[in-house]
């Protein structure tokens, strides 16, 4: 270990702080505060895992380095890769598939879908000023998610309860997958009845002609372009990407909310701002905590040499509370420049869905502004942050709140 730096659980952590792990239990629900100590005193971190060392690294130059050079911060995790997975691959296969689904995400197509997502986004929110308040998550960001990615595949509603199953159970196999851990659960068992299923979808959506995301990567497959394989397993990804990454911007929106009651007002009043406050939601309390690479040789990042071979997570959430780039960083302010924030990744992986993530966020900061005269967080209940285990989100897994209707 001569001239590596110490292990995460051998620094002098302050108190209150666990030291950082490889994989969140539940207990770094919030980790900002571990984030702002690493950006000061560790800003390349390293930590045991149960397969090899992982390094986390957490300002924001150093993050967005590393992802605008990916022959040396290769996101081919795991080799070879098992599942088409975008975010899996590097060049050349990763420009072949990624040509062919980013077809589908035209700005256009994305813009069809406001309409649909107001409605379903109205309804929801009907039912939780009825009874005064609810599960911002359970009530609101899944629904609303979940009918939205589903219409992506035209899927019919009856299975949403399916497809939701089914999707997480695919992102928990998949996080296993880019983190070597070995299988226990049922997850891989759901995971390929998930790809049955698609493939029956997508056989149904090229029959129909249909013009969803899913009808266009079956055409694709149809004329050649994409394999079986790949084809049932692109449509898997779009779902598992953009599914729970989207329920907890969603949901963080709700929180932002109860945290600066003014907004609602200004919204109200100047709803053309609703887009400053879904990009300064996206840098400031972002869903995506840590997205990995592997290093291809040796490489020194704020004097620290990283091996070749290393599993290195970055961390955009931390690399967006940075100060260095922003100001006043662990501040939420609609009115700051966010520009260049890493909240939707950066470079050749940048997240395709974001103009969609962007829409579903929008809409739901506009309508809360427009029909709530208040919102708070529950006062008997305290958030819960149960996605243990999960190596790529972090936010709400309950959100209860209570709202009032504007007058
Ligand atoms: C990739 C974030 C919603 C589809 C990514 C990446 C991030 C991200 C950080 C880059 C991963 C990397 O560099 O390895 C988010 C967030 C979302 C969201 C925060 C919601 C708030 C969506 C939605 C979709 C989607 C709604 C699809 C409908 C994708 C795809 C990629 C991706 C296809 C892979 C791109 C590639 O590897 O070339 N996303 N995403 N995402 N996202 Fe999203």
């Amino acid at each position: 270990d001569r001239g590596l730096p110490p292990y995460s659980h051998e620094l002098a952590w302050p108190e209150g702080l666990e030291p950082f792990k490889v994989v969140d239990d539940g207990s770094q629900g919030d980790p900002y505060a571990h984030y702002a100590w690493m950006r000061e005193n560790a800003p390349v971190l390293r930590a045991h895992s149960p397969v090899s060392d992982v390094w986390f690294l957490s300002r924001f130059d150093d993050v967005r380095k590393a992802m605008r050079a990916p022959k040396v911060f290769s996101s081919q995790v795991v080799d070879p890769v098992p599942l088409t997975f975008l975010t899996l691959f590097d060049a050349p296969n990763h420009t072949r598939l990624r040509q062919v689904v980013a077809q589908a995400f035209t700005p256009k197509a994305i813009a069809r879908f406001e309409d649909r997502i107001r409605d379903n986004a109205n309804l929801y929110l009907d039912r939780m000023i009825a009874r005064g308040g609810g599960d911002a998550v359970d009530d609101y960001a899944i629904p609303l998610s979940m009918s939205t990615i589903s219409a992506l595949l035209d899927v019919p509603a009856a299975d949403f309860e399916k497809m939701k199953f089914w999707s997480d159970e695919t992102f928990s196999y998949f996080g296993r997958l880019a983190r070597n851990a070995p299988g226990t659960g049922t997850d891989e068992q759901s995971t390929f009845e998930f790809f049955a299923y698609l493939q029956d979808t997508m056989e149904r959506l090229y029959a129909e002609a249909n013009e969803s995301v899913g009808g266009h990567i079956a055409r694709m497959w149809k004329e050649g372009l994409l394999s079986e394989k790949e084809a049932k397993e692109l449509c898997a990804f779009v779902f598992v990407a953009g599914h729970d990454t989207t329920t907890i911007l969603l949901a963080n929106a709700f929180r932002m909310y109860s945290e600066q009651p003014d907004l609602l007002a200004r919204i109200r009043q100047s709803p053309e701002d609703a887009n400053l406050f879904v990009e300064e939601l996206a840098r400031y309390r972002g869903t995506v905590q840590r997205v990995s690479r592997i290093t291809t040789e040796e490489v020194e990042v704020a004097g620290v040499t990283i091996p070749k071979g290393a599993i290195v997570r970055l961390l955009p959430a931390a690399a967006n509370r940075d100060s260095a780039k922003y100001p006043d960083g662990e501040q939420f302010d609609i009115d700051r420049d966010t520009s260049g924030h890493l909240g939707f990744g950066h470079g050749v992986h940048a997240c395709l869905g974001a103009p969609l993530a962007r829409l579903e966020t929008r809409v739901t900061v506009e309508l809360l502004a427009a029909r709530l005269g208040s919102l708070a967080l529950d006062p008997h209940q305290s958030i819960e942050y149960v996605r243990g285990n999960n190596l790529t989100n972090s936010g709400p897994e309950h959100l209860h709140v209570v709202l009032e209707k504007s007058n």
